[in-house]
């Protein structure tokens, strides 16, 4: 059998004293999107930074391919086919579309360039008529398109997404997520996916983890999840939510049952 793309391997990792993640393991397989789900200071957006080398992890590995990548610059990392859509889709505002665009292929040496940008014109057309418009004067879920398409322009084999659909309007995420479907079943884009929102990322997903307090507290295949009690109470809206907004899982003690 053939090795998964990615590999995370009992990654700990701390900010200062905090543990942030307590011995995480997940698996990508080539071909397949997984969703990481999880509330507020779950952890997700640590385990994308950790995996993309933002951030080095105290103890553990991140394998791709089978080749350990933990520790690595970040710009080899993405050189190695790993792209990171970071949390609040940060595109660089002044410049203009065409330029972020542009700065998503800068590890590339290859002629393909402009075919990509015509086919990333395809999932996100609303690109083209802003093509010299200041990326900072986009809406929302059009810098979130902006910076999927960007990270597209790398041509990666897999691509990390840290909440899509984070801020954006129902209607703004459902046009986001049907693009995520189609990447993944025209494109055969690798993806890693962290999300609160479970509804949609379960939907497009093969396969789920649910991170808590630095540790996956529950995995299985997105079809089982969906059918969940627990993850249905969660997203079904009959969640305990703290005076912070966070989100807590309702009955975590039934988890591992
Ligand atoms: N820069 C930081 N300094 C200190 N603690 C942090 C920092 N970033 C995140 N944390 C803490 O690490 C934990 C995980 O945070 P994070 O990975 O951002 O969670 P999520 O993305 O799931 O909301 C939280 O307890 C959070 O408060
Ligand atoms: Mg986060």
């Amino acid at each position: 059998m053939s090795v998964p793309l990615l590999e995370v391997r009992n990654l700990e990792c701390f900010y200062g004293p905090v543990m942030a993640l307590r011995g995480v393991s997940l698996d990508v397989p080539e071909g397949k999107t997984v969703a990481v789900l999880g509330g507020n200071g779950a952890g997700k957006t640590t385990l994308l930074r950790t995996v993309s080398g933002i951030m080095d992890p105290e103890k553990g590995e991140v394998l791709l391919s089978g080749v350990p990548i933990a520790g690595i610059e970040p710009d080899r990392i993405v050189r190695s086919g790993l792209v990171h859509v970071p949390e609040g889709r940060e595109v660089f505002p002044l410049l203009s579309v065409e330029e972020n665009l542009e700065m998503g292929a800068y590890t590339r040496r290859d002629g393909g360039v402009s075919e990509d940008a015509a086919a990333v014109f395809d999932y996100f057309p609303v690109l083209r008529e802003r093509l010299r418009q200041p990326a900072g004067t986009l809406s929302g879920g059009e810098q979130q398109m902006l910076a999927i398409a960007r990270a597209l322009m790398a041509r990666p084999r897999i691509m990390l997404l840290d909440e899509p659909s984070l801020g954006l309007s129902p209607v703004m995420v459902r046009d986001i997520f049907a693009i995520i479907r189609r990447l993944k079943e025209e494109r055969g884009v690798t993806m890693l996916l962290v999300e609160q929102n479970a509804t949609m990322a379960l939907d497009v997903a093969d396969f789920g983890y649910v991170l808590e307090n630095g540790q996956i507290a529950l995995d299985g295949p997105a079809e089982r999840l969906k059918r969940n009690a627990d993850i249905r109470e969660f997203y079904l809206g009959a969640r305990t939510v703290s005076p912070r907004g966070d989100r807590r899982w309702k009955r975590r003690k039934t988890w591992r049952s």
